[in-house]
């Protein structure tokens, strides 16, 4: 088969012999901008979309590597001020240019292995001005040429700021940091880590209640440590996207999936810290819809969703057309496209964004744990040789 792209869509799908009999030729005109690309027969797939990470922050928490090793928990450690209050103290003595050259590296490694989109969180800032700075440099970033999109998040509720009590810092949320996002327009969904020890079930209720009365979209990270009702509280809110869920019990996630609510499965956390893999057999048998995201933090390094599809196929049985679908089209029902066409599917319409594999089995993209399984990619239209 052959795609006609024009600008940053995906105009026609038809026969390659018929496209060559209609093109062969009209590259070569001197006032013609068409190109061919030849695939030989590679496997092409949609764009992949990162629906959950973390992009923006500063510093570097390697030793917790060592620490958890030496025994501590991930709680442990955030309790003797490192985990995510550390890289806020780093992050809010970083200014917007390094936060956007971070960034940029960033987007760019994502790309090298076929992101063509991202959602993207503050919340290493737990103060008005960072959490703002942060959805800007943001904005700044989506603007510019051969990076992935961004959908951008506002996760002031991340944690509870030092020498703040959980029950202030909620009242700072919805009365200042809140009002102040929707006036800048500058986030379209708001997140919260309802998380026994971060924040409880009625304060994520009444951070996500604000956030929905004021037009945004709400995702939620729930039951990712212990089952806290995140899930559902997840489910009664009808959330687009609650994220880790692995603590979240069955009959929970069949409310999830009655309420339309999407799981988003984050396996590069319980790889980083060794933690039990989700049952994915009996969540599958209850026709539960999950995406896969790389949950892109300090603690957790990867951009490679084919290292998470790798994870999900060969280390938790899922077939990988269902790991293909939750870093395509499940994934772009919680992350529009910017330009508000449609993206994650191959289609008339769509963006043209597109992945060329190496080799002509498309299965390939979950054997490549490291490098990339992608010979280039095609972001709104452009052709990026990897
Ligand atoms: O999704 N769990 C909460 N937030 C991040 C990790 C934050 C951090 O450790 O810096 C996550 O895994
Ligand atoms: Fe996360």
């Amino acid at each position: 088969m052959g795609i006609i792209i024009e600008g940053n869509q995906i105009v026609s799908i038809q026969d390659s012999s018929d496209l060559l009999d209609e093109y062969s030729g009209a590259e070569s005109d001197a006032d013609s901008t068409l190109k061919i690309h030849d695939l030989g027969g590679a496997a092409v797939i949609p764009g992949l979309i990162d629906a959950h990470t973390h992009l923006l922050w500063a510093g570097d928490r390697s030793p917790e590597v060592r620490l958890r090793r030496e025994g501590m928990t991930y709680a442990d450690i955030a309790r003797n001020g490192g985990g995510i209050q550390s890289t806020v103290r780093a992050t809010r003595a970083s200014s917007n240019e390094s936060l956007f050259q971070v960034g940029y590296v960033r987007l760019r490694e994502a790309l090298s292995t076929g992101t063509t989109h991202v959602e993207a969180k503050s919340g290493y800032g737990l103060d008005t001005e960072t959490e703002l700075r942060l959805l800007d440099v943001m904005k700044t970033l989506g603007g510019v040429a051969h990076v992935p999109t961004i959908d951008p998040t506002w996760m002031g509720a991340h944690d509870v700021p030092v020498g703040a009590t959980m029950v202030g810092y909620v009242d700072e949320l919805v009365s200042e940091q809140l009002p102040a996002v929707v006036e800048q327009n500058i986030a379209r969904s708001a997140d919260v880590f309802c998380e026994p020890g971060w924040f409880d079930v009625e304060s994520s209720e009444r951070i996500l209640t604000e956030a929905r009365n004021q037009g945004m979209s709400l995702r939620m990270h729930v039951d990712e440590f212990k089952d806290g009702g995140g899930g559902a509280l997840a489910a009664d809110l009808g959330v687009e996207s609650a994220d880790h869920a692995y603590c979240t019990p069955l009959e929970v996630r069949r409310t999830m999936r009655d309420r339309g609510v999407m799981t988003g499965f984050l396996p590069g956390t319980p790889y980083g810290m060794g933690d039990q893999w989700p049952n994915m057999n009996e969540i599958q048998s209850e026709n539960v819809p999950f995406t896969l995201a790389t949950d892109f933090n300090p603690n957790c390094q990867t951009l490679s969703l084919p290292f998470m599809m790798s994870l999900m196929v060969q280390r938790c049985g899922v077939h990988p057309l269902d790991a293909l679908r939750a870093v395509t089209v499940n994934a772009a029902k919680t992350s529009p496209h910017p330009t508000g066409l449609v993206h994650g599917q191959i289609k008339e319409g769509a963006v043209a964004n597109l992945n060329i594999l190496q080799t002509e089995h498309w299965e390939s993209v979950c054997l490549r744990p490291t490098g990339s399984p992608f010979s280039a990619t095609v972001l709104n239209g452009q052709f990026i040789a990897h």
